[in-house]
């Protein structure tokens, strides 16, 4: 069923081309957006339109998430990411962008303990572990090891979910979990911890992390209320890059597993959800320099490629909420453990000086969400290159609900179009 609105019927955005106009129907979404509906240009006019890189372009109707990029707004359903962080853990934020709506108790618990039952991996995936190179990146095993779950799981496709969402999303957001944690436990050469029944999701994931065999590791609830606001926070962002491969691959019909290690695989570049990675090498950069200007005027130099990593959003064009409620998170949970981290003293010293300055004033550049996670997480103990595979834990919800808004309301393949500008045909005599 599409999600299309009703069009009023009387408002119109009118396309003059040579002696031709072109009535193009206008759509208002439920937050006031308004859109040019062109859908039916080419098969009326022959003509496309012309937009790379998607600046323009709303490629859906969806129900999951708002983004207000002038005002800093950002929610889930209707429901405020500020509410969600104050009120809500991460599943039953899982289970909103799921199924639209919180859960009440009884739901809430049994969507608790699908994920629970659905954590192990298929042991024979276990080896799968042993034949990558110590050195990869776990962003990169964890795709390939999404690709090869579809060998397990091959009838993951629009039918079963229909069949029953809560246990294919609660086996996906699980294993993943799992499969995080093994890949971390491979890195450094122990052996996997397997997750425990009568723990909730994060605190399992902690225990799936740090636990030893000789070394149990004890739960501590601000960790686990720490890691709950930062899974909320990155749960989901409408069409961004990766839910966009999500969505484009998905439209395919490609198998769930296989289309979500697209998305994984999406997330991983630096100016996606790589980029938490990439604040914290550049902050320690800046700590050893000891030069905080040298940074921005490398930023704002055009010969070279540096950006200010953490900076700047293609939203949002004011403070990004999430990164406001991180920041403030940080400075707390470091209070609390009684962290000192001279990153977070540079990283404020770096955006107040950027904040005064014309070059990132005038280009709307704001801290986004990747700007302070990291120092979290160094202070929850999770290393470096563990911290994109943290977001794309947290973003598993988002990319199964926009799978699911997908594959519901979208008949046709994703398919866009071109204006060839290469060589023409040569016609041979
Ligand atoms: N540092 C310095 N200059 C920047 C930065 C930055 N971080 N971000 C944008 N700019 C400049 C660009 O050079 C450009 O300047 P110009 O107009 O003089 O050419 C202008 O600001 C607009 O930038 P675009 O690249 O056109 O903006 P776009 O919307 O395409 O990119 C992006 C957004 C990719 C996030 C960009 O701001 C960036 O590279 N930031 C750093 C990486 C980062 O933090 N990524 C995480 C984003 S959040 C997420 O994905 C979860």
């Amino acid at each position: 069923m599409s999600n299309k609105p009703k069009e009023s019927g009387v408002e119109y955005a009118e396309l003059k081309y040579k002696d031709k106009v072109i009535k193009l129907p206008i759509v208002i979404g439920t937050e006031g957006e308004v859109g040019i509906d062109i859908a039916e240009l080419r098969k009326t006019t022959g003509m496309v339109t012309v937009d790379p890189s998607f600046l323009n372009t709303a490629v859906c109707y969806s129900k999951i998430t708002y983004v207000d990029g002038e005002n800093g707004i950002l929610h889930y359903r209707g429901v405020s990411v500020d509410e969600l962080v104050k009120n809500h853990r991460f599943v039953e934020t899982a289970y909103l962008l799921l199924r639209g709506k919180l859960p009440k108790a009884d739901q809430s618990k049994r969507f608790s303990k699908l994920l629970n039952e659905h954590s192990l991996l298929h042991e024979d995936m276990r080896h799968f572990f042993d034949r990558f190179p110590r050195a990869a990146h776990p962003m990169q095993i964890m795709s390939t090891m999404f690709d090869a779950l579809s060998t397990f799981y091959p009838n993951v496709d629009a039918l079963s979910m229909r069949e029953d969402i809560d246990i294919c999303a609660a086996r996906l957001i699980s294993t993943f979990r799992t499969m995080a944690a093994f890949a971390y436990k491979r890195s450094i050469g122990e052996p996997v911890v397997y997750p425990r029944s009568d723990l909730p999701y994060c605190a399992n994931f902690l225990h799936m992390m740090f636990s030893s065999p000789v070394n149990p590791y004890e739960i501590n609830p601000e960790v686990v209320k720490i890691l709950n606001t930062l899974l909320i926070l990155h749960a989901d962002h409408e069409q961004n890059c990766s839910t966009t491969a999500v969505r484009t691959v998905g439209s395919a019909q490609v198998n769930l597993y296989s289309t979500i290690s697209a998305g994984i695989s999406a997330l991983s570049g630096p100016l996606h959800g790589g980029a938490n990675q990439a604040v914290i090498d550049m902050l320690k950069r800046i700590v050893k320099d000891g030069d905080v200007k040298k940074y921005i005027d490398k930023a704002k130099d055009k010969n070279s490629s540096f950006r200010l990593m953490g900076f700047g959003h293609r939203v949002y064009k004011t403070f990004d909420p999430r990164a406001v409620i991180i920041k403030k998170a940080c400075h707390d949970f470091l209070a609390t453990m009684n962290i000192n981290d001279p990153l977070l003293e540079v990283a404020m010293h770096l955006e107040e000086v950027a904040l005064k300055d014309d070059y990132f004033v005038s280009r709307n550049l704001y801290p986004n969400v990747d700007f302070y996670s990291g120092i979290i997480y160094r202070a929850i103990g999770i290393p470096e290159n563990m911290f994109t595979v943290m977001f794309a834990l947290a973003r598993m919800p988002g990319w199964i609900a926009h799978w699911k808004e997908m594959i519901s309301s979208q008949t046709k393949i994703t398919r866009p179009r071109q204006i060839y500008v290469g060589k023409t045909m040569k016609h041979e005599k």
